[in-house]
């Protein structure tokens, strides 16, 4: 292992309160860092930064942990934007487009999701995210929705299966079928392709019986859970995920003080998806409410054609700031530790030691100017661990 030493570090925060400034961001000024292909191995005073086989000197830029997208759909064909533009001008969502995108990607070739979902990864990278997760979920059918899987494994290891995004077209009639279907021989072929299972638990996609069907098959077979829960109405998906002791629950768009109690005492997050809001023109749930009832908050992308064509995680960091009540220390903490806590890993959304080494470089002297400059522009570099 080579070891590199990142100096003349301006302001790295940590989101370890164990490091610098003792609060939840872990910040140091005037600091140092010491890694290797795979992990943190250092972090201090930049006074008292140890040799290593290399040096990265950042002269005074900051340095924050890679952003964790914990909610994308990344692997679908074609592209909805006069239903965007019909938003727009008033029209509401419903999820009713979802089939178009579905039709497309049953059209596409391997080759074209594949090209087509790299191009949206490489895009979400460079905003500063190191850590993504990709659901399926366009295609609908036991060898489609392994193709899809297959694809976002290409990508990551974070991969979902969302078999239960709508009922197939060919199910429209027999929509008990498809169930069966989901949580039986497509859950079968998909399994062992996927770490996470989710559902569209919401009007005009899977009611709370249904999508507890499925999760429970989902856990059997082994995968671990995730919902996608009260985005269109207050249709009881948080409570589900809660009770199902699944990772997150996202969109959260509706949400009672009953649900925010819950969340508060489990070990479910809920992932904020503020771009699907602005794209849809749906009213921004109050952030803030979450972060005073106790909840555990992340910020994703969601990116996908429909509800939240979004591949900048500073932009929906911007957003949670301007439009849901977050500080800009909260919007920043809930894009990476709070992805990480999404995504139950322990060893990203931080740079303590023992982290993954996945940090961003600004251009910048504070982590601030990730919202205050709006976009991507002050990410200087993204900085995987190889290893
Ligand atoms: O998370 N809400 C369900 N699924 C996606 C949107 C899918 C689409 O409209 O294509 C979401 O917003
Ligand atoms: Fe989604």
């Amino acid at each position: 292992m080579t070891t590199r030493l990142i100096r003349a570090i301006g302001e790295l925060t940590t989101n370890d309160p164990s490091l610098g400034d003792g609060t939840a961001m872990g910040r140091l000024t005037d600091a140092a860092m010491v890694v290797d292909e795979s992990r943190v191995l250092w972090v201090g005073p930049n006074s008292h930064a140890p040799e290593a086989d290399e040096v990265l000197d950042v002269a005074g830029g900051a340095v924050t942990p890679g952003f964790v997208d914990s909610h994308t759909h990344l692997v679908f064909a074609g592209e909805r934007s006069d239903e965007f533009e019909a938003r727009m001008a008033g029209a509401t969502y419903d999820g009713g487009g979802i089939g178009r995108t579905v039709a497309a990607t049953r059209r596409a070739s391997r080759e074209e999701l594949t090209t087509q979902s790299h191009a949206h990864a490489a895009a979400l990278r460079r905003s500063g995210v190191t850590t993504m997760e990709v659901k399926s979920g366009y295609d609908l059918t036991v060898e489609g929705e392994a193709r899809l899987l297959e694809v976002a494994n290409t990508i990551t290891t974070e991969v979902t299966y969302l078999g239960a995004h709508v009922v197939a077209p060919e199910f429209a009639r027999d929509r008990d079928a498809y169930v069966e279907l989901v949580a039986g021989a497509m859950l079968e072929r998909c399994a062992p392709l996927a770490r996470w299972a989710d559902v569209f638990c919401d009007r005009g996609a899977f009611s709370v019986d249904e999508s507890r069907t499925i999760l429970r098959a989902a856990s059997a077979a082994g995968l671990e859970l995730r919902l996608h829960g009260q985005q269109l109405g207050f249709t009881g998906g948080v409570a589900l995920a809660v009770e199902l002791g699944a990772a997150s629950v996202d969109h959260c768009t509706y949400v009672t003080d009953e649900d925010l109690a819950a969340l508060a005492g489990s070990s479910t997050v809920a992932t904020l998806l503020p771009g699907a809001e602005f794209s849809t023109r749906a009213p921004y749930p109050s952030g803030r409410r979450f972060l005073d009832a106790g909840v555990r908050v992340a910020i994703a992308t969601d990116c996908n054609p429909g509800s939240s064509y979004l591949t900048s995680m500073p932009l929906a960091m911007a957003l949670a700031v301007r439009e849901m009540g977050l500080s800009v220390d909260e919007a920043l903490y809930a894009a990476t530790r709070g992805g990480a806590m999404a995504l139950r890993r322990e060893d990203l959304g931080h740079l303590g030691v023992g982290a993954r080494a996945d940090f961003l470089v600004l251009d910048a002297p504070r982590a601030a100017h990730l919202v205050y400059r709006l976009g991507d522009a002050v990410v200087a570099s993204v900085e995987s661990a190889t290893a």
